[in-house]
């Protein structure tokens, strides 16, 4: 038998105890299959009392340089998340270290100075954890699609996000109940704030789209917004008309250029997308020669994000990873910048919920300011407001329309004195039809 492969794990929160009890409880699995075995040399945590528990097993310490500078660590796996975690990162590339990571945040902040510095050093990054949780999606794009040119990828890619709309949904639970709930289930980063205003799935989506349309794509590429000022009225709105609301990430190909953008957004109940609940997490992807492709999956938590940290542990010791990552010319660092479609050029269906006051005309003067702006209706209809029976919901369903042009609308619309709240304003997916 082989030397053990010497890991350094650092993070020893949610998901790095799920690496280690894969490591420690899967070892003879992972044995027969591999060949390998594996020894965890190091555990660095912020605070070594509060891991007191994790002593009496391993090497429990706070110094990052003893961890990645020991010769028998040839990979470090780094699941402390966040931007801090580039220094470690760094000294474990120069090092001559392979890297697995879960930290979304800092690839799609930092990628396009890490991947390089990782490929002239000679060690590659294994970064499946880093979206979608458990869902294997990086290996995909970066393996069984590499034939197809992608035009679209729409993805639930936020697990807390999902689980808090899915809860007022169904539960009809408060925003912050099902948040909070989130949080003790282990799906929310330290900070929700990101998961819950977008940023966390823009990450996602900027590595993700980077590797499947061949371009550096950036978080300030995208639209992003967050589901933290989403109305319950809106969700109960949509499913009357048969819609469920999710933050979705969106990436496609319009003409040549890539509509990017993070948003809650209306898909109808017919499509797959819609019934994905929970922590769950799904990409859908069209390729040219493939067609539709749906992943669907455990987005967040402790074990499935664990499992994907752990195949890119083995992926590495056997050097898939590191083979794949040095030969291939679609990292971050080595693409051209993505072309952005500017955001007022989108086009799509949209969801508009006037609030009106109750008086004659105002339906009128609705119709009149999204007409002038060349915006046909599919649908309006009038709702009972439940608590100010002087402000009557409008909800208006538009055919396709250009972001620029509603957004001048709803500037004059809101204008109105007879409009009582700023007008809600989400988008309708349409999924793309699978060619023939
Ligand atoms: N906070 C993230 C989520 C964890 O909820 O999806 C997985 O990246």
């Amino acid at each position: 038998m082989n030397e053990p492969v010497g890991i350094a794990l650092l993070g020893s929160g949610v998901v790095g105890r799920g690496v280690l009890a894969i490591l420690s409880e899967q070892q003879d699995l992972l044995e027969r299959r591999t060949g390998l075995r594996f020894e965890v040399c190091h555990v660095v945590c912020r605070d070594v009392n509060k891991n007191a528990d994790l002593a009496k097993t391993y090497n429990l310490h706070t110094d990052t340089t003893r961890a990645v500078s020991d010769p028998r660590v040839k990979i470090v796996v780094e699941v402390m998340g966040g931007l801090g975690a580039e220094s470690p990162i760094n000294e474990a590339i120069r090092s001559g270290k392979h890297i697995v990571t879960a930290n979304k945040a800092l690839l799609a902040a930092r990628g396009n100075h890490l991947f390089p510095l990782a490929k002239k050093h000679g060690v590659s990054i294994g970064f499946e954890a880093s979206c979608a949780g458990g869902i294997p999606i990086i290996d995909a794009l970066t393996r069984g699609l590499l034939s197809n040119r992608i035009d679209s990828l729409t993805g639930i890619i936020n697990g807390t996000c999902n689980y808090i709309l899915t809860q007022m949904t169904e539960k009809g639970q408060t925003y912050s109940q099902a948040l909070s709930e989130a949080q003790k289930l282990g799906y929310a980063e330290a900070d929700p704030t990101l998961d819950v205003n977008g940023r966390d799935s823009a990450q996602k989506l900027a590595i993700l789209a980077s590797l499947a349309f061949n371009c550096q794509v950036n978080e300030r590429d995208i639209h992003i917004t967050g589901i933290d000022t989403l109305q319950a009225d809106d969700i109960r709105f949509a499913e009357e008309l048969g819609y469920a609301i999710k933050l979705l990430g969106i990436a496609e190909r319009v003409g040549d250029s890539l509509s990017l953008r993070v948003h809650p957004t209306l898909v109808h109940h017919g499509e797959l997308l819609a019934d994905v609940n929970g922590a769950f997490n799904a990409i859908s992807l069209y390729g040219h020669a493939i067609g539709h492709q749906f992943f669907y999956g455990r987005g967040a938590g402790q074990m499935p994000t664990a499992s994907a940290v752990v195949a890119d542990i083995l992926g590495v010791a056997l050097g898939i990873i590191p083979h794949t990552f040095a030969r291939l010319n679609i990292y971050p660092g080595q693409l051209e910048p993505a072309r952005v479609l500017p955001f007022e050029q989108l086009r799509s269906r949209y969801y508009l919920r006037v609030s009106a006051a109750d008086v004659p005309g105002v339906f009128a003067d609705i119709t009149a300011a999204l007409g002038k702006h060349h915006i046909s209706l599919s649908g309006v209809s009038q709702k009972e407001s439940e608590e100010d029976v002087s402000v009557v919901p409008v909800v208006v369903v538009t055919h396709r329309a250009t972001e620029g042009d509603i957004q001048a609308a709803l500037k004059e619309i809101d204008a109105l004195a007879t409009i009582k709240s700023p007008t809600v304003c989400l988008r309708i997916v349409d999924v793309p039809k699978e060619f023939a």
